[in-house]
């Protein structure tokens, strides 16, 4: 039987490991600042090998934390104070950043912007409190299309107080992989196709590190299933078959308990879901889950694969829903409005031009964006945010938004291609999707556009600092789709 449960070190291993470094790698704890609740952890970016692909294939080098792909899954609750001492043993720079944590700005990993980044052989801890309970992870954000895709990665789970009661609690980490036939990295990072297209989608999709074959249930347990989409580009749309998914968080946040729509638990890059599944099926049976995402190019993921002997006959009737994190309600009659649209790529011109009417200044004279990406030679710029393809390290606030205030930022997606949106420091609400309201209002810190899509979302601009606001597709953001949102 395969067990998809992260190879993780135990929490007394962790607090054991970390404790025994502590004495040469970390600052000590002042004496009054020690509280019982700080949880610290150590993670250490370098070079490894993992048997990605199924036997008999070998293992494929990678670059990975502490030496297991993906990285340890560091858990813990929510209140408590998190320190992560995060050692390079790369032969680069690399920073971590804790995707969708509502941290403070100087402890979210962005190098040049919040923090200088860890030199190899240096280390640096970050600290900050886990205010909301859910599903997060934690990446570099240093040439992540490269660091990402290479395996650096891992899930960061904070549990609620009261969590739903469930059978088993399982985290997949989802990712995919270019490799070679002898399961030997690809090694085309970065390459201007893939940026100008849907990014570096791969060819070997993996849950936990593997490419799995069955995950071993029984009839009537019931299992939180955490998924955490890893990968550099791929978007996931499971179906579950027979089984009847309820998503009860997205992006860790709390949801009104509900199956999704289209039966599939959509998931683009960085993004999260907590579903509820029952299994219903009959023992001794077989279920695939299948992703469907892309159009005719759907695959069997990995098969449910029942005990013969049931856990119970009937699913249990035990509430699902999640107690709410404390996030600020945005007040949209007071709300600042602003306009974010996204363009370029191929296919940009044609799309722009479709989509010009209505797209003010943007869309009046394509010619002058279209004369940008004509430019890209040396600027690299494929994709904008209003006009701009971020280039280098410094970046101005495209925006700035008046702190404790709430604020409307309306997306345009101008192109040919999906996005995942991604704001640090903040989780927000997505009110509309092409002039409809949501029916959910859903929390998320990483909102997928569909080409040529218009959507809204609310926030409260409570955390102070310069924030990266980016496509997450990690290619995407490399080749100029990203900026920064002032928060003062
Ligand atoms: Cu998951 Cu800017 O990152
Ligand atoms: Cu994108």
């Amino acid at each position: 039987m395969f067990d998809y449960r992260v190879p993780a070190l135990t929490r007394r291993a962790f607090i054991t490991s970390a404790a025994a470094v502590s004495a040469g790698a970390m600052l000590p704890l002042q004496p009054t600042t020690y509280a019982a609740d700080i949880r610290q952890f150590r993670l250490r970016a370098g070079l490894g090998r993992a048997q990605i692909a199924p036997e008999p294939h070998g293992d494929t080098p990678i670059w990975c934390y502490d030496g297991s792909l993906p990285g340890p899954e560091i858990r813990i609750r929510q209140g408590e104070r998190l320190r992560v001492a995060v050692e390079n043993k790369l032969d680069e720079e690399t920073t971590v950043h804790w995707h969708g944590l509502r941290a403070p700005n100087a402890m979210d990993g962005v190098p040049h912007l919040t923090q200088a980044p860890i030199a190899p052989g240096e280390t640096f801890a970050y600290e900050f409190d886990a205010v909301d309970a859910g599903t997060f992870w934690y990446h570099p954000h240093h040439r992540s299309f490269e660091q990402v895709g290479r395996g650096l990665y891992g899930p960061l789970i904070v549990e609620e107080a009261d969590p739903v009661r469930v059978d088993r609690e399982v985290t997949w980490v989802l990712s995919d992989w270019r490799l070679t036939k002898t399961a030997e990295m690809r090694e085309d990072f970065g390459n201007r196709h893939d940026m100008m297209h849907n990014g570096r989608v791969g060819n070997t999709v993996t849950i936990n590190g593997r490419v799995p074959d069955v995950f071993q249930v029984r009839k009537g347990e019931r299992i939180r299933l955490r998924l955490i989409n890893a990968a550099n580009a791929r978007i996931f749309g499971l179906d579950f078959g027979s089984h009847e998914p309820v998503v009860i968080a997205l992006d860790g946040q709390p949801i009104d308990p509900h199956a999704p729509e289209s039966g599939l638990v959509v998931l683009g890059p960085a993004m999260r879901a907590d579903v509820i599944l029952d299994m219903t099926a009959a023992a001794g049976s077989r279920v695939s889950v299948i992703d469907r995402f892309y159009e005719d190019l759907e695959f069997r993921l990995v098969d449910l694969a029942y005990d013969d002997n049931p856990l119970r006959q009937k699913a249990p009737d035990w509430p699902v829903a999640l107690p709410p994190n404390p996030l600020p309600e945005p007040d949209l009659a007071s709300a600042g409005r602003h306009e974010v649209t996204f363009n370029g790529g191929m296919m940009g011109a044609m799309v722009m031009q479709e989509m010009g009417g209505s797209m003010g200044d943007m869309g009046k004279d394509p010619s002058d964006q279209m004369g940008g990406m004509m430019g890209m030679t040396h600027s690299g710029g494929i994709w904008f945010i209003n006009g701009v393809a971020a280039e280098g390290h410094i970046m101005d606030p495209m925006l700035t938004l008046a702190r404790d205030k709430s604020h409307v930022i309306a997306m345009t997606n101008a192109t040919a291609w999906h996005h995942p949106i991604h704001l640090h420091g903040h989780s927000f609400r997505v009110i509309s999707r092409n002039g409809k309201r949501t029916r959910y209002r859903e929390w998320q810190d990483t909102v997928l556009m569909s080409p040529r899509e218009r959507l809204e979302i609310a926030l409260v601009a409570d955390n102070a600092g310069d924030w990266m606001f980016h496509c997450h597709i990690l290619e995407h953001q490399a080749a100029g789709m990203m900026g920064v949102f002032r928060v003062a």
